[in-house]
C-alpha cells in the first residue's frame, strides 16, 4: 500500500502528485521552486490570482501538460504553518485522498516533507496521512448487484520523504493505518443491517478478532447467561428468536493481570423498543444500536495491532430487542446479576439493562476501571446535538484521561453532570431497588445514572454516542453513515492510560 521513496524531482513519474502549500507562498522554495520553474512560473501566477489557494483544506488540481513527468498535481492548502494542528492536517489529507479516489488512479505519490511544520514532524505527518487515507477512502460495499467490470482502486501510494529514518516513518504509517482500519471495522459493523448481524454473527466476528490477535475469548450463550443470573440482559432478549451472546475478549499486555481496563459496549443489533414500541419513523436506523459494541471491537483491533503495555477486558452484551408473546413488559420486575432488582417502566430503555449486567461481569473479570460506550438515549441528541458525544463519570481523574484521548483523536466530547438528585430518581421505584425510566426529563443523565449504580465505586466513564455513531453528511474523513466514533478515543485512552493510585 505505502511505499517510501527518496528525492522527489521533476522526472518523478506518477498519475498524480500531492503537495502541501502553506500560506503565503509568495515565492516557492526548494523543490516547489523547481516545479514552478518547469511551469514557467505559472504556479506563482496561480497563487497571485488566488486560483491556487493555501487556505486550509482547499484543494487545487493542476494538469502538468508534460511540463513535469507526473500527469497532475494536487496542491493541498494548509493555512498558516504555525496554526496547523494534527487533526486539521488529517482532514486536509482526507479531503485530497477523496479527490484522488474519485479520479480512479491506480497509483499516486505524496511529498510528505511539504506537510511538516515546527510542531508536526515527519512521524506525525506520516501518522496523519495513513489514518486519513484509510478513513477518507472508506466505503460500505452495500448489497447492490455489481457490474462485472473490475474496479480501479488506488493500490500504491508512494511517499517521498528525505527523512533519514525510513523505518520510523513506516512505523508511523502502520500506527495511523491501524487507527483508520479499526475505525472502519466499527463503521462496517454499524452499517450492517440487523438481519445480517445478529448477536451470533457478532460473536463470530469477535472470535475472528481473537484468533488474529491472540485475545483470550469467552462467549457466553443463553444457558451460561442464565446460570450467571444476568436477569437484566435476559429480559431484553426474552422476546427474541435470536439467542443472546455475552462476548468477552481479554488482552494482557502486562505480566500480571492488574490495573485492568474494562471496555463495555452496548450491542443491541436491532432495537424495536419492545412493548414500549418505537414510532415508525423512530425505528428506522435502529440497526445502529450496537455502535458501542462496534467501538469496543474497533478499539480492540487497534490494541491487537499495536499491543500496548496494558490489560484490557472487553465485554459486549449482544441481543436484539424484540416483541413477542414472551417478551418482557413494562411493570415487570427483574433481577440483575449484581442482585439489584429493577422495575421495568419502559422496554425501550433496554441499553442500560444489558449494560448493567455487562458492567457487573466486567468487574467479575477484574476490571478496575470501566468505560462504557452506548447508543443510549435520544436525550443526548437533544442536549448536545449530533456532533458531540455525551460523557458522565464517577471519577474526574479517569474522565480527564478519556477527554484527553478524545481531543487527541479529534472526537468531540462534553461532560454531563451526575448529581445525587438524578441518582435518587433511578432509585425511586416503590417495588424494586431501581427503575429503568423515571421520566423523560434529562433522560441522557438518568440513563447514565442508572449505569453508574452498577459501576458502584469502580472508576467509570460513560459515553453516550446515540448522536455521534452515525452522520447524515459525508465529511473529510468518511462518508455518510456510521462514523466509527470513539474507536480511536478508546484505543488512545488505553495506550496512554496511567493507573490512578
Ligand atoms: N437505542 C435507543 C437510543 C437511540 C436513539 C439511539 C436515537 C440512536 C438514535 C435507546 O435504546 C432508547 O430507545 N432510548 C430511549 C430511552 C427512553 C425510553 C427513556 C430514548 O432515548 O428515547
Ligand atoms: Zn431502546
Ligand atoms: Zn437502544
Amino acid at each position: 500500500m505505502f511505499e517510501i521513496k527518496h528525492e522527489i524531482d521533476l522526472q518523478s513519474e506518477h498519475e498524480g502528485l500531492i503537495i502541501g502549500v502553506f500560506d503565503k507562498p509568495e515565492k516557492f522554495s526548494g523543490i516547489l521552486a523547481k516545479f514552478d520553474e518547469a511551469f514557467a512560473n505559472h504556479l506563482t501566477e496561480l497563487t497571485k490570482s488566488g486560483d491556487l489557494s493555501a487556505k486550509l483544506k482547499s484543494i487545487t488540481k493542476v494538469h502538468s501538460f508534460g511540463k513535469i513527468s507526473s500527469k497532475r498535481i494536487w496542491f493541498v492548502g494548509l493555512g498558516k504553518e504555525k496554526d496547523l494542528s494534527f487533526n486539521q492536517l488529517k482532514k486536509a489529507f482526507g479531503k485530497v485522498f477523496k479527490e484522488v479516489k474519485t479520479n480512479k488512479l491506480s497509483e499516486a505519490a505524496i511529498y510528505l516533507d511539504s506537510f511538516i511544520t515546527e510542531k508536526l514532524d515527519h512521524l506525525d505527518a506520516a501518522h496523519a496521512l495513513s489514518e486519513a487515507f484509510s478513513l477518507s477512502t472508506y466505503e460500505f460495499a452495500g448489497y447492490k448487484q455489481k457490474s462485472n467490470e473490475p474496479e480501479k482502486r488506488l493500490e500504491t501510494l508512494f511517499i517521498y520523504s528525505d527523512y533519514a529514518a525510513k523505518e520510523e516513518v513506516l512505523a508511523s504509517l502502520h500506527i495511523g493505518y491501524a487507527f483508520g482500519k479499526g475505525t472502519n471495522t466499527a463503521r462496517t459493523l454499524v452499517n450492517t443491517p440487523g438481519n445480517l448481524l445478529t448477536a451470533t454473527d457478532m460473536a463470530v466476528y469477535a472470535k475472528e478478532l481473537a484468533e488474529k490477535y491472540q485475545f483470550e475469548l469467552e462467549i457466553l450463550d443463553k444457558q451460561d447467561i442464565e446460570k450467571l443470573g444476568m436477569g437484566a440482559f435476559l429480559a431484553v432478549n426474552q422476546g427474541s428468536d435470536e439467542p443472546p451472546k455475552m462476548i468477552v475478549l481479554k488482552y494482557q499486555g502486562k505480566d500480571v493481570w492488574t490495573d485492568v481496563i474494562g471496555l463495555v459496549g452496548k450491542g443491541i443489533t436491532f432495537d424495536t423498543g419492545g412493548y414500549s414500541i418505537k414510532t415508525k419513523a423512530g425505528i428506522v436506523g435502529m440497526k445502529t444500536d450496537m455502535g458501542g459494541a462496534a467501538a469496543v471491537l474497533g478499539a480492540m483491533e487497534i490494541i491487537g495491532e499495536l499491543r500496548p503495555e496494558q490489560n484490557v477486558v472487553a465485554v459486549i452484551p449482544s441481543t436484539d430487542n424484540m416483541i413477542s408473546g414472551g417478551a418482557f413488559k413494562p411493570d415487570d420486575v427483574i433481577t440483575s446479576m449484581s442482585g439489584k432488582t429493577i422495575e421495568v417502566l419502559n422496554t425501550d430503555a433496554e441499553g442500560r439493562l444489558v449494560l448493567a449486567d455487562a458492567i457487573t461481569y466486567a468487574k467479575h473479570h477484574g476490571a478496575e476501571y470501566l468505560i462504557d460506550a452506548a447508543t443510549l438515549t435520544g436525550g443526548v441528541i437533544t442536549a448536545l446535538g449530533v456532533n458531540t458525544t455525551g460523557a458522565m463519570t464517577n471519577h474526574e481523574f479517569l474522565y480527564e484521561q478519556v477527554l484527553e484521548a478524545a481531543m487527541e483523536a479529534g472526537e468531540q466530547m462534553w461532560q454531563l453532570p451526575l448529581f445525587e438528585s438524578e441518582k435518587e430518581r433511578v432509585r425511586s421505584s416503590k417495588v424494586a431497588d431501581l427503575n429503568n425510566s423515571p421520566g423523560s426529563e434529562g433522560h441522557a443523565i438518568v440513563a447514565g445514572a442508572f449505569i453508574g449504580e452498577f459501576a458502584e465505586d469502580t472508576p467509570w466513564v460513560h459515553l453516550d454516542i446515540a448522536g455521534t455513531a452515525t452522520t447524515s453528511k459525508a465529511h473529510e474523513l468518511g462518508p455518510a453513515g456510521a462514523t466509527g466514533v470513539m474507536v480511536r478515543t478508546l484505543a488512545l485512552f488505553v495506550e496512554r492510560f496511567e493507573p490512578i493510585k
